[in-house]
């Protein structure tokens, strides 16, 4: 009895996609798409088993974003601190683009997705780096969502980098220190193409940035669940835009 009680939902309080899309879409969503590896331990199943529920999550979501007329969604696949993992781990999280891909490319042409990367490609395993430049590639023609793919990315290191080859444009006498502002300097960023998130998610309880999109998250709304990216659901996603919708952003005005 308890547990037909427990597993009772409200439906009243459950978000539609219309209701969503009455008000204001977040242009650019970004996700710390994180709690695998414990999703995993809590049904005794090796970390991977974990990433790989969490490979379906991200078409769930994809397809849920499009639908929704949200414009481009970066997700957090990989980080440049991600390496300290064990080899195994870090073979397994290399091979997912390629499933993931192998598995999902057909659909996300077929519904207009165009795929991206940021991140340091120069240290990625051959066939990671064959199989998101053949979808890049693939996907380059379409108009609809950007879904863009944080893969061997790092906020700092992506700072960093702008810096030096800013540095490097001022020594060649290419830019202009003087007329240099914020805008110009983000077109070093690996962001360069896409607007600043509007809403950023991460799952799993944790409430910090693990050195993601520093620079671009300085007026983004924040929201934090404490779900597991793989028990991450539809309603998720249309809970985090409704409260977004009911944030009033200043940008340090009134
Ligand atoms: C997020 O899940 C996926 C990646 C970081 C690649 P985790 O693997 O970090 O899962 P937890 O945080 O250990 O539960
Ligand atoms: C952030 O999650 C990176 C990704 C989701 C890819 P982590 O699990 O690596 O972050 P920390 O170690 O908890 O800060
Ligand atoms: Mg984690």
């Amino acid at each position: 009895m308890l547990g037909k009680l427990k597993m009772w939902k409200d439906k009243s309080k459950e978000f539609t996609k219309e209701d969503i899309m009455r008000g204001q879409i977040p242009n650019h969503i970004a996700i710390i798409m994180d709690g695998n590896g414990r999703w995993a331990k809590k049904r005794a199943l090796p970390r991977s088993a974990g990433h790989h529920e969490g490979m379906k999550v991200v078409r769930k979501v994809t397809k849920l974003a499009n639908d929704l007329g949200v414009k481009t969604l970066t997700v957090y696949a990989f980080s440049t601190e991600n390496w300290k993992r064990p080899k195994l781990e870090v073979e397994y999280l290399m091979k997912l683009p390629e499933e993931f891909l192998g598995t999902f490319l057909p659909e996300l042409i077929e519904e207009n997705v165009q795929v991206r990367t940021m991140g340091d490609k120069s240290a990625l395993p051959k066939h990671t780096l064959n199989a998101v430049e053949n979808a890049m590639n693939e996907t380059r023609n379409n108009d609809g969502l950007i879904l863009n793919f944080a893969l061997n990315y790092g906020s700092r290191a992506e700072i960093l980098g702008a810096v030096k080859q800013l540095a490097n444009d001022y020594k060649n006498g290419t830019v202009d220190l003087d007329c240099l502002n914020e805008d110009g300097f983000s077109t070093y960023l690996m962001t360069r193409n896409l607007a600043d998130p509007d809403l950023l998610i991460r799952t799993s309880g944790e409430i910090r940035l693990s050195n993601f999109m520093l620079w671009q998250l300085a007026y983004t709304e924040f929201w934090f669940t404490d779900v597991l990216w793989p028990d991450f659901k539809d309603q998720h996603l249309l809970e985090a835009i409704k409260v977004y919708q009911q944030r009033g952003r200043r940008y340090g005005g009134v």
